[in-house]
């Protein structure tokens, strides 16, 4: 029996598979970019007058792209970069950050924009107009210069109106005689939101548009490993964890080339490691992880009762072997013969070869489990089959059904 004592001592000197879990937080901004260098150089092209030539012109990009492309955290580090070569010039340029789903009306953008540039205004009883004006008198008097990022942007378009972004776009419209001391960047997940505005005010936004592209299975592998080294413990984290997390999300193996869900299942993936007490990641961990990011499971068990007894069979011959081998994918030749030596078993005669292959179609159609063509790194072509369910749960809910299934006949 364990005591107390020892419960407790091996909970506090367990070493966890983290180095530092905060490499894998939202929020953090990371040293490098993989596959965001073409968006880094554009917009570098765009602005690259601030650094030049300061105050002649007034610059507008847009960035667009689907959930978790890197829109967000590409500006990030682009106004830090932007800042440090700014300083090695001798020009204050400040880079300034606000979030659009918290502050949507015009007000409250210019509140925002004046309290992160540190400008000591009095707020309270000034239009928005009015705090712009005081805020470009005190850029000039300080000598500063601003990018400022407006991310979320569909929602201000949306509460704040046409005028407002007006306003903003077609800032030095009005004060014609000023040094041009802010430049922007606007982030919208989707180009349609712009075309609502009007046409003058539209095309102005779309003068300079950024388009950030869903990830590729391989270019979330990249992103990952660049985490990896800073997240985990040396050896905690296999290549073949990173490749299954890549595949199931990356946009051309069907995923949503989501960067965010990617990082997010590498952490939980570990979460669930280090809840084991286990010293490195393994492909059941990230099945864990994945089915939290996905709640799958509760959409197959309810698929599950309607399935043929075969079918059943063919399925549970797939997880039992990835349960045995600990990958992310089994061959599809593998799983027919885990099948044939399950029906042996239980007394039943196997279904043909073509048969166990419709059904394998049936499950993938169904979305039960993955299916896709082997490609670099395994002789011949093959079907590789996978489940991002957790299997021990999928397991025990195949098994009573296969019992019932068997007892009614
Ligand atoms: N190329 C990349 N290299 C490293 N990390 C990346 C890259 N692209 C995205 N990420 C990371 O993925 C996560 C999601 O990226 P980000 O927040 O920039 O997406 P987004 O395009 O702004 O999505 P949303 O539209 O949902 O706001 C962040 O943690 C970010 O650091
Ligand atoms: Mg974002």
């Amino acid at each position: 029996m364990n005591t107390a004592r020892d419960v407790l001592e091996s909970v506090i000197r367990r070493t966890s598979v983290f180095k530092n879990r905060e490499v894998l937080y939202p929020e953090y901004v990371p040293e490098e970019l993989p596959h965001r260098e073409n968006q880094l150089r554009q917009l570098g092209e765009i602005f690259k007058y601030m650094l030049l030539n300061p105050g002649a012109v007034s610059q507008r990009a847009l960035l667009v792209g689907g959930i978790g492309t890197g829109k967000t955290v590409t500006a990030r580090v682009f106004g830090r970069e932007m800042r440090r070569l700014a300083r090695e010039r001798g020009v204050d340029l400040r880079y300034v950050h606000i979030n659009c789903h918290r502050d949507r009306t015009l007000y409250e953008v210019v509140c925002e924009l004046a309290r992160q540039i540190g400008a000591p205004i009095p707020l309270r009883g000034l239009s928005p107009r009015e705090i712009m004006l005081a805020l470009l008198n005190y850029l000039e008097r300080r000598n500063i210069y601003a990018i400022v990022t407006l991310d979320e942007f569909d929602y201000f378009i949306d509460v704040a109106g046409n005028d407002a972004v007006y306003f903003i776009v077609r800032l030095y419209d009005e004060y014609q005689e000023l040094r041009k001391r802010l430049s922007f960047i606007f982030i919208a997940r989707d180009i349609a939101s712009i075309h609502r505005l009007d046409p003058a005010t539209e095309s102005y936004m779309l003068k300079h548009v950024v388009v950030f592209e869903k990830y590729r299975s391989n270019e979330l592998f990249d992103i990952l490993d660049s985490r990896r080294r800073r997240a985990f413990h040396e050896g905690t984290v296999d290549d073949d964890v990173l490749r299954y997390i890549a595949d199931v999300e990356g946009v051309d193996r069907g995923g949503e080339g989501n960067a965010r869900a990617a990082i997010e299942a590498l952490l939980l993936a570990g979460e669930a490691a280090d809840h084991e007490g286990a010293h490195k990641v393994t492909i059941a961990h990230v099945r864990k992880a994945l089915s939290h990011v996905q709640p799958d499971i509760v959409r197959i068990a309810e698929i599950l009762p309607y399935l043929q007894l075969h079918e059943l069979l063919v399925l549970k011959a797939a997880v039992s072997l990835l349960k045995r081998r600990g990958e992310p994918y089994v061959k599809i030749g593998e799983v027919e013969e885990e099948y044939r030596e399950l029906c042996q078993l239980i007394g039943e005669e196997p279904r043909k070869h073509t048969q166990v292959y419709e059904y394998v179609n049936n499950l993938k159609k169904m979305g039960v489990i993955e299916a896709r063509v082997s490609g670099k790194g395994f002789r011949g072509r093959t079907t590789l089959i996978s489940i991002i369910a957790p299997l021990d749960a999928l397991e025990k809910q195949i098994n009573e059904i296969i019992d019932r299934q068997l007892k009614i006949r």
